[in-house]
């Protein structure tokens, strides 16, 4: 009788047993995801992973959480109140680099995913210079979903050919396109500044032209001084586009500036190559695109990426999540949408437009350098007193007062 009993009891706790742990192994409950892709092509982008998701992982119900605004001018800083105030999301958007290390990973709000990475052989698919940024101290902390390049010039083909401009390749070359266009009655510079970060995306680029590749990095590294008359000219090449801008540009986020580039009343825009993803999103197709003004060969370089905050609700659900990020298919769905090119370098882009798989051949063989506005190059409060700086530029174009202000952020910064 003992006997029977014991031989149920062992039966019947096998069986739950059984039961049990698929339902404890497979992911469920719910995720919150947090960006700032809201506009064409990015929302679109984000989507195509989340799909994905649901279909490797059907039982969590995903809480898609986008706070509007490029760059992720808002988003940061309500990330930021929610990871101090000790309600971190599962996971949220952040460039690899500075942006990653010095905000989340130094102070210790992050999990590390060492593992992670080994089990998923991401250290074998993706490029030295993106696990770098994403590494601190021998451990890798978030998992990058893409490489945009920030120093694209796009132009309205049809506007271009009706005037006879050629992609201009050089400063020179830009003014003289900006001044017949302007005698046109073009807008010849299309720029949306209500954000207040793509002034000084446009800034960089400058630099960068300015600078050439290694100089520009070393103003972030405090090699190259930022007193150097070469800045002096960015700020005053800076100064002399204001006149050929749109001028609603402070009523205009980037995408709705876009617009007149859509509709031939504009013809060049600097932007990021998330413009590539809004272009396929409207369907707009009258485009062309070059490195900016004297910055051939070189590859303004961010990346996005998501992490395993301390202390979030689902980390399971994040583990899976950072998974489909990683993986071929999800870097190669994500990134034909986004406009961006897959960090993984495995990835089959033969389907991808024109651009893109420019964008692709130029990563491989350009110079690359990290962007500032997009986390890259300096921690946030840097980036932050940078882009404050060159956006009241544009309202108040005072050469003096703005290279000085530059020069107490790195001082204050760089501690000399
Ligand atoms: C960047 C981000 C891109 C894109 C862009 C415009 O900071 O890395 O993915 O979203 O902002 O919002």
């Amino acid at each position: 009788m003992w006997r029977r009993f014991l031989i149920v009891a062992v039966l019947i706790t096998a069986v739950s047993v059984f039961i049990s742990i698929p339902t404890f192994a497979v992911p469920s409950g719910t995720l919150e995801i947090n960006s700032w892709w809201t506009a064409g092509g990015e929302a679109e982008g984000l989507k195509a992973l989340i799909d994905l998701f649901h279909k490797k992982y059907p039982n969590v119900k995903v809480i898609n959480a986008t706070i509007a605004g490029g760059a992720g001018t808002n988003a940061k800083a309500v990330f930021k109140t929610r990871m101090l105030g000790g309600n971190p999301p599962d996971t949220f958007q952040v460039h690899a680099g500075h942006e990653l290390i010095d905000t989340w990973v130094i102070p210790g709000y992050m999990q590390p995913l060492t593992n992670l990475y080994k089990s998923e052989g991401w250290t074998k698919v993706m490029p030295k210079g993106i696990l770098d940024i994403v590494s601190y101290k021998g451990d890798y902390w978030s998992v990058p979903v893409n490489i945009h390049r920030a120093n694209v010039l796009w132009y309205n083909k049809s506007v271009f050919k009706k005037y006879k401009i050629k992609p201009p390749r050089t400063f020179n070359e830009f003014f003289a396109a900006c001044k017949k266009l302007s005698s046109e009655g073009i807008v010849p510079f299309v720029m949306g500044t209500k954000d207040g970060w793509e002034a000084g995306h446009v800034f960089e680029t400058i630099l960068i032209g300015k600078l050439g590749a290694h100089d520009y990095k070393g103003l972030w590294t405090g090699e190259t001084k930022w007193s150097d008359p070469r800045v002096t000219d960015a700020l005053e090449t800076l100064k002399a586009i204001i006149p050929y801008i749109n001028t609603d540009h402070s009523a205009l986020t980037w995408d709705e500036a876009g617009q007149y580039l859509l509709k031939g009343k504009g013809a060049m825009m600097i932007m990021g190559d998330w413009t590539n993803g809004w272009f396929m999103s409207v369907g707009f197709k009258d485009y062309g695109w070059a490195p900016t003004p004297d910055t051939g060969g070189v590859f303004d370089a961010l990346s996005d990426s998501f992490a395993l905050p301390k202390g979030c609700k689902h980390p399971e659900n994040v583990i899976a999540w950072l998974k489909v990020l990683g993986s071929k298919q999800g870097q190669h769905d994500f990134n034909k949408l986004k406009g961006s090119i897959p960090a993984r370098t495995d990835v089959d882009i033969s389907d991808y437009n024109d651009y893109l798989k420019s964008a692709a051949a130029d990563w491989k063989k350009d110079v690359i350098v990290p962007s500032v506005i997009h986390g890259a190059a300096a921690c946030e409060g840097w980036a932050t007193e940078y882009k404050d700086a060159i956006n009241l530029f544009i309202s108040r174009p005072d050469v003096s007062y703005t290279q000085k202000a530059l020069i107490q952020a790195a001082k204050e910064y760089l501690g000399s």
